[in-house]
Parts: structure tokens; C-alpha cells; sequence
């Protein structure tokens, strides 16, 4: 019988030693079945008219809230650090029970400006919702009674809201509310205006999450304790409802979707993996707001390096399939990626 420690023996427990795979950053790399690449990643921009300067938002280091004169001296630092896809967040001044046309001007305004600015240089999605001009907070229009949405007058709204918008010049429209049906709204409005070139981002697959907080305090989108409905959860997808999810991502996309997009990212990787293998599309996927805080705030305390961490994130965001990453961080993706 051979002596249980001879290194024959040893080789023949352990015969496929990967470690060889870890030794060094040359081996790591060819082994590497992913790589991150800038390109890939959108950056959010919040704009706030009732500003008058620049303001940091809570939790959210390096996130700021822009004026409309601020964003475009933000975009230009952006470009030259590499990006040049943006999601636009137009948080306007004033709030109402029924959002209408005029309310919508800010927005648009705010789109002209960059467009006029920065032209093809940069991609600019703008968010489509309406929770940051109802005083309740909801995103859509709120029955008499408090206790519900109605989606037919939501959608109606939506579509006249991307048609400003496409107006102003945006590239792609990117509807957050989740009514039904708002996906082909808004292409059948657009394709009826000459705005067939006009890509659509859906958040199809967005669930209705406890990490969204910071967002709220920042775009004033709060959902009010006055009204009868509490919460998101009646449009918002369930965290329990697998089919759920996959479905809405497969009906927007029939609806006319161009981009899919999965929100949040890390408790849903699920989610991503399995709609990369079912969609014929491009898979987004939005790391939000209180996951990006709460890199940053463990960061700020010393205990995680933020830089490692984001990249980590992001990492696993491309090993589930999603193509295209949207971060609060994305503005430091092409610093860190080039220095790996
Ligand atoms: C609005 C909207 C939300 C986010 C994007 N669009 C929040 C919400 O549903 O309240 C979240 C983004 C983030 O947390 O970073 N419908």
C-alpha cells in the first residue's frame, strides 16, 4: 500500500490542482472568462430645478444633485473621463395631482440643453416616470379614492411626456412607472411623430425594493403616508415572483423594447442570468441607489475599498449576462478599469 503522504500520493487525492490558475496576474488573466470594459456603463444624472447650486446627495459620495447649468460642466468632466452614455433624472420644482404638458417643460428644457451642447459626443436617456411631479409621490395618476393607479390616464401621460422629449432631442426614452401597456404607448407615439429612431429602455424587471431610499431623497419621489396606497407594491414586481419577472421582461419587449432592464442589481442576479438566456436583447442592469450607498458608506468608514468593491459588483453584474451596467460610479469605470 503506498505510504499516504508521499507526494504521490498527495497528487493523486488532489489530481487537479487549479491553483496553478491563481498564481500569478499573467495566469489570472487568460483564465478570465470576464472582462469589464467602460463602454458598457451608464451614468445617472439628477437635475434639479428648484437648485440654484450643486448639492451632494446623502449617502451617495460623488453623486450630486446638477442645476441645469451645473450638468453640462459635470458631462464635460465625464467625457473626459470617459463616459458618454447618460440616464437623465429631471426632478422639476413644482407637484400635482395630475401631471400635465406644461409640467414637463423643465425636462425638456433640461434635454435641449445638453443635446444643444453636447450633440452625438454623448447618449442621453432620459427616465420617464412621473413620481417625482405627483404630490403624493406615486408614479402615475392616483384614483379619486387613494387607493390605486389608473393606468389607462398613467400611460395616456407617459406617452405625451416621451413625445416632449424625444421633441427635445433625447436618444432613448427609459419608462420606470411599470403600468401596462406603457411600453407600446410609447413606441406607437413615437413612430407616429417621426421618432422611429428613438430607442426605449424598459425597466422591465423592476421590483419593488428597500433600496431605493436614497433616489427618493433625492428626486422627492417619497411615496406619501397621506394617501390610501402605501408603497410601490401594487406596479412594482414582487421579490417572491419568479414569473413575474420574466414575463414583463418578454411582454416589453414585444411591446417594442430595445434595451431590458433588471433594477436592483445584486438581489436579482437570478433574474439577469436567466433573462440573458431567454432575451434576444441587450440586458441592462441598474445598480441603484442604496446598493451604491451602501458601498460608500463602508468605504467611508475604512472597512471595505470602494474601488475593489464597485469592480467586484460589476464583475458579477457581466458573469450573469447583463451587457450594459448602470452606477453612480461609472464616471470612475475607465480610471479603475485601465488601472487593474
Ligand atoms: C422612479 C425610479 C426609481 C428609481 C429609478 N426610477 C425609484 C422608485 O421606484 O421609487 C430608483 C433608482 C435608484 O434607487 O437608484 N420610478
Amino acid at each position: 500500500m503506498a505510504n499516504p503522504t508521499s507526494r504521490h500520493a498527495l497528487n493523486e487525492r488532489y489530481p487537479a490542482t487549479h491553483r496553478r490558475l491563481r498564481a500569478n496576474s499573467h495566469i489570472r488573466e487568460l483564465a478570465a472568462a470576464f472582462s469589464l470594459d467602460h463602454r458598457d456603463f451608464i451614468q445617472p444624472l439628477f437635475v434639479d430645478e428648484t437648485l440654484s447650486e450643486r448639492k451632494e446627495s446623502r449617502g451617495m459620495s460623488g453623486v450630486f444633485s446638477e442645476t441645469r447649468e451645473s450638468v453640462l460642466a459635470s458631462i464635460e468632466r465625464d467625457i473626459a473621463a470617459g463616459v458618454t452614455k447618460f440616464l437623465l433624472f429631471p426632478v422639476p420644482s413644482g407637484k400635482s395631482h395630475h401631471p400635465h404638458d406644461a409640467d414637463f417643460d423643465f425636462a425638456a428644457s433640461v434635454v435641449r440643453a445638453v443635446k444643444q451642447r453636447f450633440d452625438a459626443d454623448v447618449w442621453l436617456a432620459c427616465d420617464l416616470c412621473l413620481c417625482s411631479y405627483t404630490e403624493h409621490g406615486h408614479c402615475g395618476i392616483l384614483s379619486a379614492d387613494g387607493t390605486r393607479l389608473l393606468n389607462h390616464e398613467t400611460v395616456t401621460t407617459l406617452a405625451e411626456y416621451a413625445l416632449r422629449l424625444a421633441e427635445a432631442g433625447a436618444d432613448c426614452i427609459a419608462p420606470s412607472d411599470m403600468s401596462d401597456g406603457r411600453i407600446h404607448a410609447i413606441r406607437s407615439v413615437l413612430d407616429a411623430n417621426e421618432y422611429d429612431h428613438v430607442a426605449v429602455m424598459s425597466y422591465a424587471s423592476k421590483f419593488a425594493s428597500a433600496f431605493y431610499g436614497p433616489f427618493r431623497d433625492v428626486c422627492k419621489s417619497r411615496p406619501s403616508s397621506t394617501v390610501q396606497l402605501q408603497g410601490r407594491s401594487t406596479y412594482q414586481l414582487s421579490t417572491y415572483n419568479l414569473s413575474d419577472a420574466l414575463a414583463s421582461a418578454e411582454r416589453d419587449l414585444a411591446e417594442g423594447a430595445d434595451i431590458i432592464m433588471v433594477k436592483p442589481a445584486v438581489p436579482y442576479l437570478d433574474i439577469v442570468a436567466r433573462l440573458s438566456e431567454r432575451l434576444l436583447a441587450p440586458l441592462a442592469v441598474y445598480h441603484v441607489s442604496g446598493e451604491y450607498a451602501s458601498v460608500e458608506l463602508l468605504a467611508r468608514e475604512g472597512l471595505i475599498d470602494r474601488r475593489a468593491a464597485h469592480l467586484e459588483l460589476w464583475t458579477s453584474f457581466k458573469r450573469a449576462g447583463a451587457s450594459i451596467v448602470i452606477s453612480y460610479a461609472a464616471r470612475e469605470a475607465c480610471g479603475w478599469i485601465q488601472g487593474l
